[in-house]
């Protein structure tokens, strides 16, 4: 197990625990230092206090209830030597109840269950931002931020791909999981492999991230892409590869921010749900600027956050 703190040049990093398998140990450290540089970006597009972390459990095999408690302790001990400079919560991989776990070896941990006194899951906050983004994004490329009679593909259906398929009542939805026990009768499947090159409107990536690449570019059926899956893109030139394609994509460390938002505004801001969830709809405004500005999405999302990050490390009074 693994934690990387990319910057706290903002405020004490944050970021999940990513439970997962992989085939080295090396790719799960890998994850984790890419995953904690997108969370810096994510919190300062997000205009948050915090910098970017991320913790990986990598797994090399699945792991017995007793295992999987006593690797979380271990984490849970790891979280509280650092004390303070990285706070955690659930990604991919772990929940709530993974939570109260840590929550018994360091006080730095969001998303505890509501009757432990925290905001439980950040998915349906983190699908609300998608969402956000998603009718920011349409009014852009269809001129309109209504998905009624429109064809969208969900790749994932995890706890937040189901949460916005379920919110796309008017829509075309065809959705796609690597787990066949993930199909949903509510809506129409294709096979995983298939989901990028499906002709549609909008292609939701919510898996995992390095969907796209030179080689899957050509590939992708929507003309725009919006989604909460962490690094989509296998390298940041790969965002000039969609523009030449006329795909219009969201930057995802903007359109995923719904759930960091969300849970800091609650745990650490002291605001209401309400409160918070106005914060969570001001995504959509985010998406405004970064779709309008000079350079491609990733250019302007990235200027927008080193903006942030530049103005920090100057001295008091000159900021
Ligand atoms: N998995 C979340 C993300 O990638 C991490 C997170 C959620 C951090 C909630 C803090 C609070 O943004």
């Amino acid at each position: 197990m693994m934690i990387a703190v990319h910057s706290r040049a903002l405020g004490p990093a944050v970021g999940g625990v990513r439970m997962r398998h992989y085939a080295d140990w090396r790719d799960g450290m890998e994850d984790a230092l890419r995953l904690s540089e997108a969370m810096t970006y994510k919190c300062a597009a997000a205009d948050l206090a915090f910098g970017g972390g991320k913790s990986v459990i990598a797994l090399d095999r699945p792991l017995t209830p007793e295992l999987r408690q006593a690797a979380l302790e271990d984490l849970g001990d790891l979280i509280a030597s650092l004390d303070g400079s990285y706070l955690t919560g659930p990604d991919v991989g772990t929940g709530p109840a993974d939570m109260a776990v840590l929550r018994q070896r360091t006080p730095h941990v969001f998303c505890l269950p509501e009757e432990q006194g925290g905001t439980g899951s950040s998915s349906i906050p983190t699908a609300v931002g998608v969402l956000a983004a998603l009718r920011a994004g349409a009014r852009h490329v269809f001129g309109s931020e209504s998905l009624d009679g429109r064809t969208v593909v969900i790749s994932g259906m995890g706890s937040v791909g189901s949460l916005v398929a379920k919110e796309l009542p008017g829509a075309r939805v065809i959705v796609s999981d690597v787990d066949p026990a993930r199909r949903d009768p509510a809506y129409e499947w294709v096979e995983p492999e298939e989901a990028l090159r499906t002709p549609a409107d909008v292609f939701v990536p919510a898996a995992v991230g390095g969907v796209f690449d030179p080689r899957t570019v050509p590939e992708v059926g929507a003309q725009l892409v919006v989604g909460p899956a962490n690094n989509q893109l296998a390298a940041d030139s790969v965002a000039e590869l969609l523009v030449q394609r006329g795909i219009t994509w969201i930057p995802d460390f903007v359109a995923s921010a719904g759930g960091a938002v969300y849970t800091l505004a609650r745990e650490i801001g002291h605001l209401s749900h309400d409160e918070a969830m106005r914060r969570v709809e001001a995504i959509g405004s985010t998406v405004d600027t970064v779709l309008t500005g000079e350079g491609n999405p990733l250019e302007n999302a990235l200027n927008l956050a080193k903006e942030r990050l530049t103005r920090s490390a100057l001295p008091a009074g000159e900021a």
